[in-house]
């Protein structure tokens, strides 16, 4: 008892404490007072936007009001803007504001104590590629540059290094930026966020600056033509996320990929990498999703296991030439929502495994060399919605009603497996899509013509003639379509 006042007591004094000090350092409620230069620098800017039909009020901002209260307005003690974003102007319907004939240079040059300048979906084509050298000169405290989708022209001008104190840097959704210097931000080594996706990029990326210590966020996505290699990393870098998704990239991963501690995000698809994937990549704790498809990868698996990648939800190495054996411990990460090992030629046979991961829904693993019996284990993935494992070495037999317990499974396709389609009522009405060439199936399984989603245009496919003849007298059912050419 005494103890619990002691606690009461205890509580009381801190709670009250805290209180002091949140009334002590709240901040109060400064009235920043709008800065005449600062107004009529907005007022310009006003002038020049053009709205599209969609926005149902033109006028933007009450110039009679204090133009630190307007909506993107931010300003500092002094009245001056330090950030400006104008991000919620653009229209419904993708209609954007235009700056019409803008002489930003004019525009801006009040505004020097911006520190954030947000113009996405502002149209400001008509700038022509001045715009880089312009805002790197008039805004030189800027720390945030955001003009995605702003239908900006190229080249992009190495003045941006100017900005010494840039940490974000976002200009996707550009493309037409077409060439990058050498010297494009080879200084801005503050810079934490840069996003340059599909931005019409050619030439070759500097690499350096993968290896800025503070970088955090890069995507280079979408950028047909631009090339590049990944540098070797350092063990201080802080890099999170990472795409070169459908870009010209090229080489080897290098070894030491395994330096980025907190990489969660990594995407090389639809690069032209080539060689081992590294198998410290395996110890990667951070690691949620790792695409590497579409590239010639050789070379097996990394080792990946419960205790090494208990995050990695998404994997993807779907179309390499991977070879070696399939350890069916990646069936039983934790986390693993999507597996896609297809078009690979990964061989041997599958073992049973214990620990099947409850997060797992899609497994594809057609166009492969897996030989062997399916593993009965593959049955107990309680949440598997798809199951792809056509053109493969397999051998049956299986049992459609082997599936009963997977409740979720909408797409099944197997092939070359002997498959017994056991007419007992199966319970998983989901199916959708069932695909069993060579499958040799006798028996038409009659609990698809309880399942409404069953897509039978699309499904079903057999090279048996005993099947078709029975799908024909089916034919009757207002369930099931003419059977396709197959019979
Ligand atoms: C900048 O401020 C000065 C002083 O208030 C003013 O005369 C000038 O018109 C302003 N320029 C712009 C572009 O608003
Ligand atoms: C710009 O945004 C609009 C509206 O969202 C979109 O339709 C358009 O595709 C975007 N432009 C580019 C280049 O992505
Ligand atoms: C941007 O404005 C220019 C004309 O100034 C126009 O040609 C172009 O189509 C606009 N871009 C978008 C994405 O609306
Ligand atoms: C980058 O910084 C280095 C060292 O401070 C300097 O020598 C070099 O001229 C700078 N490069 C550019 C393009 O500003
Ligand atoms: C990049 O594209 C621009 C515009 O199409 C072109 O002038 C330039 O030569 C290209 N540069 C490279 C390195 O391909
Ligand atoms: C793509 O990269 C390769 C290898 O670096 C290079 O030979 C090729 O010219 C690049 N292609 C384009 C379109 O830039
Ligand atoms: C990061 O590490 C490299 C070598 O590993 C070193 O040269 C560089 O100075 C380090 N940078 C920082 C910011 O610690
Ligand atoms: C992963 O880390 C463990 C423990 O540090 C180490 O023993 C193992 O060799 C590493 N595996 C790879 C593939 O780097
Ligand atoms: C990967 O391919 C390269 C080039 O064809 C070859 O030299 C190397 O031996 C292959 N490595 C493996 C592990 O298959
Ligand atoms: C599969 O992986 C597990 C865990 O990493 C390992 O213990 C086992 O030896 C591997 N099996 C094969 C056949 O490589
Ligand atoms: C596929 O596996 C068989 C053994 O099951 C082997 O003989 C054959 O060479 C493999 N084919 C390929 C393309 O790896
Ligand atoms: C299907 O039946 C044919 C003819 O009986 C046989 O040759 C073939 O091996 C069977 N296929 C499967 C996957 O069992």
């Amino acid at each position: 008892m005494r103890d619990f006042h002691h606690h009461l007591l205890l509580f009381l004094y801190l709670f009250l404490l805290s209180l002091y000090q949140v009334t002590l350092t709240a901040p109060k409620a400064v009235h920043h007072r709008c800065r005449d230069d600062q107004r009529s620098a907005f007022a310009q800017l006003q002038e020049n936007l053009k709205f599209p039909e969609s926005f149902s009020n033109a006028e933007l901002w009450d110039l009679k009001t204090d133009c630190c209260s307007w909506e993107g307005v931010t300003c500092n003690d002094a009245g001056h803007a330090t950030q400006l974003d104008l991000s919620f102007a653009s229209g419904e319907d993708g209609d954007s504001v235009s700056l019409e004939k803008p002489n930003l240079g004019m525009l801006f040059q009040n505004l020097s104590f911006l520190v954030e300048l947000h113009l996405d979906y502002v149209n400001i084509s008509a700038q022509g590629s001045n715009w880089c050298e312009v805002i790197s000169q008039v805004l030189p405290n800027l720390r945030v540059l955001s003009l995605s989708n702003s239908s900006l022209s190229g080249p992009l001008c190495s003045s941006l290094l100017k900005l010494h104190f840039l940490s974000e840097l976002d200009l996707s959704q550009n493309p037409e930026l077409s060439s990058i210097s050498p010297s494009f931000l080879v200084n801005s080594s503050n810079l934490e966020t840069l996003d340059l996706s599909y931005c019409g990029l050619n030439g070759s990326f500097p690499n350096n600056i993968f290896r800025f210590p503070k970088l955090q966020s890069i995507d280079l996505s979408e950028n047909l033509l631009l090339s590049g290699q990944l540098p070797e990393f350092s063990l201080n870098s802080s890099i999170q996320y990472l795409s070169l998704k459908n870009t010209n990239f090229s080489g080897n991963i290098p070894l030491s990929i395994s330096n980025l501690k907190s990489l969660n995000y990594l995407d090389l698809s639809r690069c032209k990498f080539y060689g081992v994937i590294p198998p410290s990549l395996a110890n990667l704790t951070q690691l949620e999703t790792l695409d590497l498809s579409f590239n010639s990868f050789n070379g097996s698996i990394p080792p990946f296991q419960r205790d090494g990648v208990a995050n990695l939800a998404f994997l993807s190495l779907e179309h390499n030439q991977l070879n070696g054996v399939l350890n069916s411990s990646l069936f039983t990460l934790p986390s693993l929502q999507n597996l896609d090992l297809s078009s690979n030629q990964l061989g041997g046979q599958l073992d049973e495994f214990s620990d099947a991961s409850s997060s797992l829904l899609i497994i594809e693993l057609s166009n492969n060399n897996l030989s062997g019996s399916i593993p009965r284990s593959i049955f107990n993935l309680p949440s598997l919605r798809e199951l792809n494992l056509l053109y493969n070495k397999f051998s049956g037999p299986l049992k459609l009603g082997d599936f009963k317990n997977q409740r979720d499974l909408v797409f099944l396709a197997l092939s070359g497996v002997s498959v017994e389609s056991d007419n007992r009522s199966l319970a998983y009405v989901q199916l959708a899509t069932l695909y069993l060439p060579n499958c040799n199936l006798t028996e038409f399984p009659n609990f698809l013509k309880n399942t409404e989603q069953f897509d039978w245009s699309r499904s079903f496919q057999q090279q048996n003639s005993r099947l078709c003849a029975q799908l024909d007298m089916e034919n009757n059912s207002h369930h099931i379509i003419p059977f396709p050419q197959s019979c």
